[in-house]
């Protein structure tokens, strides 16, 4: 696109053809660099798409008559039910790819802690319950304590968005990299796409010399990896497996060996990790099986009588819920690179801020515009192999979406759900906690209830708040 005019004249004329020139009417009042901004995020623009975007063309889909084809998909259950090798094989295998340098980790932190309030990027919110430690955090001293165990050292790509890119950029400098090797640790940033009217279609402009830009969606992971040199960066170290999480669930087991090895075992293309669901109209994805092909059907997608069809033991058809950890195969995503950019778009109703034709700022109360977003799980479908890892909740989920007070995934639930994991694995290994201590430990301490058990001393009580760093003190 980068052929294309940037003059008044013929970005008027690339406009008019889509009937959005209204984008160019405070040009004259703007400065030269000004000027240059908005041309080029026309030049980016895909005018024919969003054309198509906007009437409605990529076609709606039936989600009653497709949650009605679906099925539960092939999963290997929480007990080791659904798979030819048990747990500990897939461990193993795990293992030896760690140990093998084979696996770069992937963190998605493009969105804006909008519904949890929290005007910094989500990562650096302190979820910690008794370190306070920040969301990235957490996931840096997992990678550093899986680099000590499998003696490797994971790349960690973080994806940011144009909301959250300095601060985070700014964060990792700040703070040494969180103990990381500043050369193991890229952050790169997602694509825009432009918000519209949702009545006429037009596009919206946030001030008079920049249209209403928001993230592209997570689905917008594979161009961003590979236009950052990411996916070049993975080949280069000999990575063939991304282990990929989101940025809001401090309980998200990156670089599970089990996971890995069961994505291995299965020889999956791309493998994600689920929960079953707690209540049917839980707001997570749906993981189902249509026609042979693993999907994930999104919750506010998901018709409630589906949502509610159950077994003829009474469980949920649709049981598996989507935590957003997946593992991709490097070579499926290199394979399906420009197929990736024609995921489907999926359409949200949202309050976008903007001016209209006079200049006058407008803060809608309702929502006034359309957004677009691709989503990383719909590469399910072109994944050959596509596996399901069933886990459980109280190990691997604990979302940070809302804010305190909310009913559901708040931090002081994905707190409690912290410290009650670490409760156990101090009681599995002797140690008595009371009643409403907190108790919180660093994964370079013990990543499991048995590597703890080697490190604390027989019968110890705790009866303040306690936590357990990289090394005990006495
Ligand atoms: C998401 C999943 C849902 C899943 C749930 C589990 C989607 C569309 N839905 O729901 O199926 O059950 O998480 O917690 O993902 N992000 C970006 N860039 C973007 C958009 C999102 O980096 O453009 C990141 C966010 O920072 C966040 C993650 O993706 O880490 C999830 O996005 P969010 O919009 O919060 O999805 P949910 O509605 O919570």
């Amino acid at each position: 696109m980068t052929d294309k005019p940037l003059s008044f004249d013929s970005l008027q004329e690339l406009l008019a053809g889509f009937g959005q020139q209204h984008v160019l009417h405070h040009w004259h009042a703007l400065s030269q660099s000004q000027q240059t901004i908005l041309a080029a995020q026309v030049r980016e623009l895909d005018l024919p798409e969003l054309a198509s975007l906007v009437r409605g063309e990529y076609g709606s889909t039936d989600f009653m008559a497709l949650a009605a084809r679906a099925e539960s998909p092939p999963a290997v259950r929480a007990d080791g039910s659904g798979a030819d090798w048990s747990q500990a094989q897939a461990k193993l295998r795990g293992e030896e790819a760690l140990r093998n340098g084979q696996v770069a980790a992937v963190i998605v932190a493009g969105g804006q802690g909008t519904r949890l309030g929290f005007d910094q990027p989500k990562g650096m919110f302190p979820i910690g319950p008794v370190s306070k430690r920040t969301l990235f955090q957490f996931f840096a001293d997992r990678l550093l304590a899986v680099n000590e165990i499998y003696g490797c050292r994971i790349p960690l790509y973080i994806m940011t968005s144009e909301a959250t890119d300095q601060q985070t950029v700014d964060y990792f400098a700040e703070n040494d990299y969180l103990g990381l090797p500043f050369e193991d640790v890229k952050i790169f940033k997602q694509g825009t796409m432009p918000a519209v009217d949702s009545s006429t279609g037009k596009l919206l402009m946030q001030n008079p010399g920049s249209l209403a830009l928001s993230p592209d969606g997570h689905g917008g992971t594979v161009a961003a990896l590979d236009r950052s040199g990411c996916l070049a960066d993975a080949a280069k170290r000999g990575v063939i497996h991304l282990a990929y999480i989101q940025v809001d669930n401090p309980l998200a087991n990156l670089c599970d060996p089990a996971l890995i090895g069961h994505h291995l075992m299965a020889e999956s293309e791309m493998t994600t990790q689920v929960v079953r669901k707690r209540y049917p109209m839980e707001k997570v994805g749906n993981v189902v099986l249509v026609e042979g092909q693993v999907q994930i059907i999104e919750y506010s997608d998901l018709p409630a009588e589906a949502a509610e069809a159950t077994n003829a033991d009474g469980s949920l058809k649709l049981w598996a819920g989507n935590i957003g950890v997946h593992l991709f195969n490097v070579n499926f995503l290199r394979r399906i690179g420009s197929l990736a950019t024609s995921l489907p778009f999926h359409r949200a109703a949202k309050k976008v801020p903007h001016i209209d034709e006079q200049g006058r700022a407008v803060a809608p109360d309702q929502p006034n515009a359309t957004k677009f977003e691709r989503f990383i799980f719909d590469l399910l479908p072109l994944a050959n192999n596509a596996f399901v890892v069933e886990s459980l909740p109280c190990e691997a989920f604990a979302p940070v979406k809302n804010g305190d007070g909310s009913v559901t995934d708040t931090p002081s639930m994905a707190r409690k759900a912290i410290s009650d994991l670490h409760q156990g694995w101090l009681e599995q290994a002797g140690a008595w906690v009371d009643q409403g201590v907190q108790v919180e430990i660093n994964p370079r301490l013990a990543l499991t209830a048995e590597v703890l058990r080697e490190k604390i001393p027989a019968n110890l009580r705790i009866d303040a708040d306690r936590y357990f760093d990289i090394r005990l003190e006495s």
